[in-house]
């Protein structure tokens, strides 16, 4: 992944100074440490152990309180000096350990001038790029970039072009003229090559050419004109804030002030910001579609995204998949796995578990842990003779570190503000966090090997994300068929497959500010980057031209209850029906009955709060 930040300040911009810092040196981890400072680890669990000996000592100061013979007295001093002591401690090492240590809600960040704005974001940008970060200013523009390197050779951002385009990406390409080389070299040649007679259509023609997983941000520095936007789905974040005589763009924003990129491409001229669709946005393909096309399809989204990960090292693990052990993400791994075979790769399926004092629930039963454990020991097995390893990665968040993080991950996560986000978001920082010790398990024959303290070096995670949009695998698809009478008329049936397929399409095309957008800006926050094969505009185009038919099943069976005994009609639906099919054709047949769950309850992330019983997924934070 990498970072992405732009200031447009008419007038000129002053003050900043152009730098460069590679690897990770300590300039580095200076750079990083204005994002890291948010994270008051020591400090905060201190708080909690002491909060837990207050308790104790108020506890036992209210009975010798009451005892008026004063018999008491010494321990009654000794109880209050302790109690002052530990809560003093507490508030000493919160504010004594970095003075802008306090989390502040990210909604209520002051906001300052544009060039303050623009340098206060510079750490969490930072931290999305650990191989390289750069400062440039060209005149009335400021750049800021940070590399994550996983193509060859290495291309320094923002990148000038000998014709006066500067460029930063973030992203990857799969063009078949980049397959083998630097995605960004690419674009930059590219652009080099654009007439000077026809600037904009040049650009604009580029940019409906790029095939792949992107947020980009090309200045016209001849003409004076910024483009900038995110891929047709909208993969990566992408944000903007304009005010009078300024334009901010970045992969992350403070607060809700920002505004998200839509999936189209943004023109920003002589002070106004207009955008325009991609072209042949999302046309699916005219014929009837096989399980066979659908399998090549995937297979291939899945090996482009594999392949283009340089260097190829086998080990430690490079790759790995956010894993609930559900359908999904199962059909990826399998795809992985058998894209891998013979290689010696490792790869590190990461499933996530939070404590939930709540309901006094552990990580480790979680419902998706459980659940992750049977796809891992059946995967294990299917690949055992192919040198392919799946290490099951279990990472159990205990309610301290969900505390100490949340403040980072509502800052990281803005624009989006509310309960639901951050039960989401969080869950995802966590499962892409691999600094935050885990325990991998492999399988070798039936016996399991745990390693404790493993730390995930996959630098690309696999997600299965978009498959629920494409495929129908959402309660609310579902319900679009609750009154089907086994004797519909046709008719009928057919309009309720018209309503899916228009609500398919639109699914896909809101996913970006539903899900990528915040997804990707808690999970870059590592220096990870996500790939989502099911999103490849090619299987896009394959799954949208699947009959609907095939997508949610449905038939009667015969009930027979204790009220009932000569037995009711009832209607059974069964959602992404053609992808359990794909999953029983390779082997999967576990995972095909397997009900969706959206991570937050899969991970129980959700409402971990004493008192948040009845929060709703909307309120906001
Ligand atoms: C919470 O669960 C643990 C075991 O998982 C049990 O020992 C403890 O008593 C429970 N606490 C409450 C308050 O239910
Ligand atoms: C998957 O695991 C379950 C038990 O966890 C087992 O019953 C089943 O046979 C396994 N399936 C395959 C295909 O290995
Ligand atoms: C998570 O919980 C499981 C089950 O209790 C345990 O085996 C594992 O060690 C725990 N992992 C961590 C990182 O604490
Ligand atoms: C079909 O739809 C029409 C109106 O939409 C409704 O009046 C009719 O009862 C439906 N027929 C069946 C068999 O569901
Ligand atoms: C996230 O924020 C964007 C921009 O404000 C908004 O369009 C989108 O609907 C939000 N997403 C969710 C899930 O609320």
């Amino acid at each position: 992944m990498c970072g992405i930040l732009c200031l447009v300040l008419e007038g000129g911009v002053s003050g900043l100074t152009p730098c460069v810092v590679t690897g990770l040196t300590e300039v580095y981890n200076q750079w990083i440490a204005g994002d890291e400072s948010v994270v008051l680890t020591e400090a905060m669990r201190t708080k909690l152990d002491n909060l837990e000996r207050i308790r104790t000592a108020t506890q036992r100061l209210k009975t010798v309180r009451n005892d008026v013979k004063g018999k008491h007295r010494v321990e009654r001093e000794m109880l209050e000096k302790e109690i002052a002591k530990l809560t003093l401690e507490g508030s000493e090492s919160l504010s004594s350990s970095s003075p802008s240590s306090t989390p502040q809600p990210a909604a209520q960040a002051p906001l300052a001038g544009p060039i303050k704005q623009f340098k206060s974001l510079e750490s969490s940008i930072a931290a999305r790029g650990p191989d390289y970060v750069s400062r440039q200013v060209h005149g009335k523009y400021a750049l800021f970039s940070s590399i994550l390197s996983l193509r060859q050779p290495f291309t320094s951002q923002p990148m000038l072009t000998t014709n006066g385009f500067i460029l930063q990406f973030n992203g990857e390409l799969y063009n078949e003229e980049c397959l083998e080389s630097c995605d960004t070299s690419f674009i930059a040649s590219m652009l080099a090559v654009i007439p000077s007679e026809a600037r904009q259509q040049g650009v604009i023609d580029l940019l409906n050419r790029l095939k792949g997983e992107f947020a980009i941000n090309i200045i016209d520095i001849t003409e004076d004109i910024v483009y900038f936007g995110r891929d047709q789905i909208g993969k990566r974040s992408l944000l903007y804030r304009q005010e009078q005589d300024s334009l901010l763009i970045g992969s992350v924003a403070h607060d809700s002030s920002w505004t998200e990129c839509q999936n189209r491409i943004y023109i920003y001229a002589n002070g106004v910001i207009d955008s325009q669709p991609y072209d042949n946005y999302n046309s699916p393909l005219d014929m009837d579609v096989s399980l066979d096309i659908i399998e090549e399809t995937l297979k291939k989204a899945v090996s482009i995204r594999t392949s283009t990960i340089h260097p190829q090292v086998a080990t430690p693990s490079t790759l790995a998949v956010l894993f609930s052990g559900g359908l999904d993400c199962t059909v990826l791994a399998y795809l992985l796995g058998n894209e891998l075979r013979c290689t010696n790769h490792q790869i590190d399926l990461l499933t996530v578990g939070f404590d939930n004092p709540r309901i006094n629930q552990t990580a480790s039963s979680s419902p998706d842990r459980l659940l992750a454990r049977k796809s891992w020991a059946n995967l294990s097995k299917i690949f055992a003779e192919d040198s392919v390893v799946f290490n099951l990665v279990e990472i159990n968040v205990t309610y301290a570190e969900w505390l100490t993080h949340k403040e980072r991950v509502t800052r990281l996560m803005a624009p989006n503000n509310t309960e639901m986000d951050l039960s989401i978001a969080i869950a995802f920082y966590f499962a892409s966090n691999s600094r935050y010790p885990s325990v991998k398990t492999t399988l070798v024959g039936t016996e399991e090997h745990c390693v404790e303290n493993y730390k995930s070096t996959a630098k690309v995670l696999f997600s299965g994300l978009g498959a629920d949009e494409l495929f129908a695998g959402y309660s609310r698809h579902e319900a679009l068929f609750l009154d089907i009478a086994e004797d519909s008329e046709d008719n009928n049936v057919t309009e309720m497959y018209k309503a899916l397929h228009a609500s398919l399409v639109h699914d896909v095309d809101v996913i970006h500010k539903r899900n990528l957008g915040r997804d990707d800006r808690v999970i870059a926050c590592w220096g990870k980057e996500v790939r989502y094969p099911y999103l490849d505009p090619d299987f896009i185009s394959v799954a949208m031209a699947v009959n609907p038919r095939q997508k949610i099943t449905y038939s009667f069976k015969t009930v027979v209850t204790k009220k009932c005994l000569e037995g009711k009609r009832v209607l059974v639906l069964e959602r992404k029906h053609i992808l359990r099919q794909l999953a029983g054709r390779l082997g999967l047949e576990w995972v095909k009955g397997e009900l969706k769950r959206a991570i937050q309850f899969g991970a129980k992330s959700a409402k971990l709060e004493v008192g948040q019983s009845k929060t709703k997924g909307t309120d906001t934070l």
